[in-house]
């Protein structure tokens, strides 16, 4: 909302969505026009002291206070711990839909009908299994190999697959390969599973939903049937929901950046999945499980926040640069973890984890810096509850995430603003000097 602007002019102020700015430098008065509670950077540009000086730009590491694009697909309020997506709350969504209707909400942007989820459903399961060879690009890697490695990597080999992908201005090529990496994602996830415990790969299910068909494929055996427990499939679900899109998050902002330069779909979600491997990022819910091994029983839980609070350590796994609430994904996780521990038994590590949420929420240094827990919190004991590795807990949020790449790549096409992506910088280097001569 506009707030009353403060008097500078002895003039009455016409109220209106602008600013009005004084270079102290010359004396001069600048008007920077207001948009969507925004100003283009741009406009800075005229305000000099010479005129062939370049012009002012806006300085902000990290973008924390800078819009990139316009986007219609998710809609988050960090102070009040909201995330929609088209206008659906992310709790409804985690509660009564699934990731497939999830995909064509982000895609389409409305629910789709009974006869259009029908048939997208068969889109998707059209589109499970990935080209034969992609089984030798996972046996080339070394067993012990980080899966996200893998995984960002075979990506981008997919393409290879599929040459057409490079026509990113045909809207039906887009579809059809925004379709192929959303349905082959989890084969490629659980082909890296797999690799790593040195475990043949079974076929995918058509049969099976989206979730089902993804533990079929990690934790199946070749050639036999395969039922996913329920409950499992139903937390698997609800967590691919959750994970499914944040709006301009490090790795979705990577993703429109690649397909800013007319990149195509399968080398945006690679540089992606690049991002999301960063321990400030995905990483953290692997991160999470790895310091509550290290915290090791609650009675070690006050130290290890001293140590946190001196800057030594991070909380992982808390705190977020929008949400400066509870992030509402980490609730709906934490609830979908008791369900989870009622078929698997409950994980040892929750016991921590519960001790240093309730710790951390009442210690001033987290709530100064209103540090709340995250989606990254809770998510590995559920992964870890189901027997997986933390090497493969980041590969699940790329998963859940990789329909929300996929739409904002898609989303970016549609943008008649787009433009590559090009930063400018503040040179801190050398003046002009000569290259020094032999004698
Ligand atoms: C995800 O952007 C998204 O939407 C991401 C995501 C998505 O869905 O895509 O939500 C997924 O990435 C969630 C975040 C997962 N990462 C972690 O859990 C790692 C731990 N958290 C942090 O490193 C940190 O909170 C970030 C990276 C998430 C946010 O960093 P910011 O916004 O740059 O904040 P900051 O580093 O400037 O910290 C501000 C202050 C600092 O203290 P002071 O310098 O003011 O004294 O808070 C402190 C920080 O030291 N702080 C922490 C902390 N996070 C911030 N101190 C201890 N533990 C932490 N976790």
């Amino acid at each position: 909302m506009q707030g009353q602007p403060s008097r500078t002019t002895s003039q009455p102020l016409e109220m209106v969505d602008a600013l009005t700015i004084t270079d102290h430098r010359t004396g001069a008065q600048h008007r920077l026009e207001i948009q969507d509670e925004t100003i283009r950077a741009l406009q800075l540009r005229p305000i000099k002291v010479r005129e062939e000086d370049f012009g002012l730009m806006a300085y902000d590491p990290g973008y924390t206070n800078t819009a990139s694009c316009r986007s219609a697909i998710t809609y988050i309020d960090g102070e009040r711990g909201i995330l929609s997506h088209r206008g659906y709350g992310i709790e409804e969504l985690a509660e009564f839909s699934h990731h497939e209707e999830v995909a064509w909400l982000l895609l389409e942007g409305e629910l789709p009908t009974e006869a259009e989820l029908a048939s997208f459903r068969r889109e998707i399961a059209e589109n499970y299994q990935p080209p034969g060879w992609m089984v030798d690009l996972f046996r080339s890697f070394p067993r012990e190999s980080t899966p996200m490695f893998m995984i960002q990597a075979a990506l981008a080999a997919l393409g290879a697959a599929f040459p057409d992908s490079l026509e990113v201005h045909d809207p039906a090529v887009r579809r059809r390969h925004i379709m192929r990496l959303f349905g082959m994602t989890p084969a490629l996830v659980a082909l890296a599973f797999r690799r790593s415990r040195d475990f043949a790969p079974v076929e995918a299910d058509p049969s099976l939903s989206y979730a089902g068909n993804f533990l079929r494929m990690m934790l199946g055996k070749p050639g036999e049937a395969y039922q996913p427990e329920p409950a499992l499939e139903r937390a698997m679900d609800a967590l691919l929901v959750v994970h499914a899109d944040h709006e301009q998050n490090c790795s979705a902002a990577v993703v429109r950046s690649v397909g800013s330069s007319e990149a195509n779909a399968y080398s945006a979600v690679s540089g992606g999945a690049g991002a999301l491997f960063g321990p400030l990022h995905g990483g953290a819910n692997q991160a999470v499980l790895e310091m509550l091994d290290r915290i090791g029983s609650t009675e070690a839980i006050p130290g290890f926040l001293e140590s946190c609070k001196k800057g030594e350590q991070r909380l992982m796994g808390f705190g977020h640069r929008v949400y400066k609430s509870y992030d509402p994904r980490a609730r709906i996780i934490h609830n979908l973890a008791e369900k989870v521990f009622e078929v698997t038994g409950v994980n040892p590590h929750l016991a921590i984890a519960r001790e240093l949420e309730r710790t951390a929420l009442e210690d001033d240094y987290f709530i100064s810096r209103k540090l709340f827990p995250n989606v990254d919190f809770y998510s590995g004991l559920i992964y870890d509850a189901m027997g997986f590795e933390t090497g493969m807990f980041t590969p699940f949020f790329a998963t859940g995430r990789m329909i929300g790449w996929l739409a904002h790549w898609n989303e970016m096409h549609h943008d008649p603003e787009r433009r590559i992506a090009r930063p400018r910088q503040i040179y801190t280097g050398p003046g002009p000097r000569d290259y020094p001569k032999a004698d």
